[in-house]
């Protein structure tokens, strides 16, 4: 075969080596920068918080995540990854800019844009040439008609610019897995430019990638939070039944989930969903609703239900051991879900909050997050301590409270917990073992929605 001369191409701004900016380095923003480093673009972080740009700087999250820290460093070394205290200079030297600021929520349920709002502003100031803007923090449907709008407000050129929607899906402790092996890759664009630009970022991953207008793109993500949300409100429903009844509700979820139109993930029920996102966006998304005339009083039921799981487990802890006063209770499991540091909305907040009430004395112990947690209740002997063990913490306690499902809580040494222990109750709030093993050891053991 003939080999012919690759003929010089003219390059055009999506060919060349696109330069990535990252606005905002918390949870999302640091996992998107460190990964798009990894998938090979040139990229740089920012953020208002020093402290967090020191620690990248010096190859260190300053969140726990799985692998990322790993993936910091590398890329790094590499060259691949920098990080900036200057946000004019990054939006400057950028090409795409991926927005990853917070949008926390407001007293009334919806979603604080005032960052977003901000961000926007900073980059039509420093717009000096074609800018993709990719909006990554779960916001509100019209979001980027709004960060379209800032911008050619407060911009002082005519530089063409686009706005996208990339909705970030990773999960908090698996995060970086999830960012590199994606189930979907949602973009909405308005323009082939920008369409073009996010699929030369997302190469590897052209067979998962979803097109959509940006109001579509928007939506997905609030309604896919929204549904995981109402499908754990709705197991934790039926446990409530299981519990006036002889029904098992692991078993239910098990039977529920071999149908594959239903499927068995995100059927735990326990204590319910907390985190940063998924309270958040169920109110957001009510509040959206309101704000367009539709009725999400469904989303409200599950808000609902979802509130009523604490309250469950603090009845059972008076089950068992009726007074709290003066009682040594431990509670093992702080973050509101395992492999993270993460404490917002986490279930021990309200549940320390309801034991503390009750003048108990706690010893709490987590692997991950006890740190954060001394800056919500700082330790105060001998009411609040925190423990180096979980055998520490169950310590002369007279009740074991299971409250994020770590493995290594998993894995306790139940005959070593029995004999530390001044009485020997455990009260599940994730149906972490087998009552009837547990009972066989001597255990007095309460679960969620089971006998
Ligand atoms: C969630 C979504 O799963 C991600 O896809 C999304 O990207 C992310 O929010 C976000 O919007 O940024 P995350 O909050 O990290 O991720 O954690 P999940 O693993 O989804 O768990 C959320 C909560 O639901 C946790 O409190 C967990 O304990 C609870 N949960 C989960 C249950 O109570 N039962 C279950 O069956 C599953």
């Amino acid at each position: 075969m003939r080999q012919t001369k690759p003929s010089p191409k003219k390059s055009s701004p999506e060919e060349e080596k696109i330069k990535i900016g990252v606005i905002g380095t918390g949870y999302v923003g640091l996992v998107t920068a460190v990964c798009l480093a990894e998938l090979g673009h040139q990229v740089i972080g920012t953020d208002v918080v020093r402290e967090k740009i020191d620690l990248a700087l010096a190859g260190k999250p300053h969140i726990y995540e799985p692998g990322l820290e790993e993936l910091l460093k590398k890329n790094l070394k590499k060259g691949h990854l920098n990080f900036y205290h200057d946000l004019d200079k990054t939006i400057r030297e950028a090409d795409v800019l991926f927005v990853c600021v917070s949008t926390p929520q407001l007293p009334d349920g919806r979603a604080d844009m005032s960052y977003v709002e901000g961000v926007s502003r900073r980059i039509a100031e420093n717009l000096n040439a074609y800018k993709l803007i990719v909006e990554k923090s779960t916001v509100p449907v019209r979001t980027s008609a709004w960060i379209k709008r800032v911008i050619n407000l407060y911009r002082h050129n005519d530089q063409d610019f686009d706005v996208a929607s990339n909705p970030e899906f990773l999960r908090e402790g698996s995060a970086v897995h999830d960012f590199l092996h994606p189930d979907r890759i949602i973009i909405g664009v308005e323009s082939k430019r920008a369409e073009k630009i996010l699929r030369k970022i997302y190469a590897r991953f052209t067979e998962k990638l979803l097109v959509t207008n940006i109001d579509t793109a928007e939506l997905i993500k609030h309604a896919s939070n929204s549904f995981l949300a109402m499908k754990i409100s709705f197991i934790n429903l039926i446990s409530e039944l299981c519990e006036k009844t002889e029904a098992d509700v692991e078993l239910v979820a098990r039977g529920m989930g071999l149908d594959p139109r239903i499927g068995p993930q995100f059927l735990r029920a326990g204590l319910g969903y907390g985190g940063s996102c998924f309270p958040k966006d169920v109110r957001a998304l009510i509040h959206i609703g309101e704000e367009m005339g539709v009725d999400f009083g469904l989303l409200k039921e599950v808000d609902r239900i979802n509130l009523r799981r604490i309250r469950i487990f603090v009845d059972k802890i008076k089950q068992a051991l009726w007074i709290l006063r003066d009682k040594k209770i431990a509670l093992l499991g702080l973050s509101f879900k395992p492999e993270t540091d993460d404490i917002r909305n986490a279930p021990s907040i309200a549940i320390i909050g309801e034991l503390q009430k009750e003048r108990a004395y706690l010893r709490l112990y987590d692997p991950q997050a006890m740190e954060n947690m001394k800056k919500l209740f700082p330790e105060k002997e001998p009411e609040l301590v925190y423990c180096q063990s979980p055998y520490q913490a169950l310590e002369g306690a007279n009740a074991g409270l299971i409250i994020t499902e770590w493995p290594e809580f998993v894995d306790l040494d139940l005959n070593r917990v029995k004999s530390i222990m001044s009485n020997p109750i455990l009260i599940d709030g994730r149906n972490i073992f087998d009552p009837a093993k547990v009972r066989a050891l001597g255990f007095e053991y309460y679960s969620m929605g089971r006998k």
